[in-house]
């Protein structure tokens, strides 16, 4: 148990080895979640996306893929998955794609920069949901996208056991959060296995 509770908790903040086989891991298991989520926003050509929380940069990959022209920015608190998804996107690096640490917290970009905003099962982690959220909204242009995708979102699962630091929100609750923060249009889609992707458009 104590082995599996520090893999897994690496999910929250990739940390060392066991952090690079996760960043790996998640790399791959995310992928049918974040298809699934992408496929209900209609990514336009052109468009510059940031996607928060980017762990090993395979969503960096996929937004790049649905736009063509598009530019795409991720941002991680933690330094090995900044290190990761540099790798992973090393031929665009910093020509479409660009990566930097930071925080949900405070965003290090200017307002009304966006015309998308991903969160893959990242919202888990964030400190004071409310003003991230806050921030989303800044970094967002007018008529900008929200995408929220979760997999855990029973409140008493394994997982909140399994990983330190991790609070899932069920999906009405993400939703009901978006509508507090001031964004329109707010709505989420359920999936089997466990998936829930959430939207909103900036305001
Ligand atoms: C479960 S992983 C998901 C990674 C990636 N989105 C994916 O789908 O594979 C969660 C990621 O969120 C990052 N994270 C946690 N708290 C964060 C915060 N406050 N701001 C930005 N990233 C954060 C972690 O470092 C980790 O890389």
């Amino acid at each position: 148990m104590g082995l599996l509770k520090t893999f897994f908790t690496n999910c929250a903040h990739p940390q060392g080895r066991m952090g690079r086989a996760m960043l790996k891991f998640m790399n791959w298991c995310h992928a049918p979640l974040t298809n699934w989520g992408l496929s209900l926003v209609e990514i336009q050509d052109g468009w510059t996306m940031l996607d928060i929380g980017c762990g090993g940069g395979a969503t960096l990959q996929r937004l790049l893929k649905r736009s063509k022209n598009g530019t795409v920015y991720g941002i991680d608190i933690s330094e090995e998955s900044v290190a990761k998804a540099r790798a992973v996107n090393a031929d665009v690096l910093n020509k479409q794609v660009f990566i930097r640490q930071g925080s949900a917290e405070k965003l290090p970009y200017k307002n009304e920069s966006f015309d998308l905003v991903t969160a893959v099962e990242t919202v888990y982690f964030w400190p004071n949901l409310p003003n991230c959220l806050q921030e989303v909204r800044r970094v967002l242009k007018p008529g900008g996208h929200f995408v929220i995708m979760v997999e855990v979102a029973d409140e008493d699962s394994k997982w909140t056991r399994l990983v330190d630091g991790m609070t899932a929100y069920p999906p009405e609750q993400l939703k009901a959060m978006l509508d507090d923060a001031g964004f329109i249009q707010t709505t989420f889609h359920r999936k089997k296995p466990s998936y829930a992707t959430i939207l909103g458009v900036n305001a």
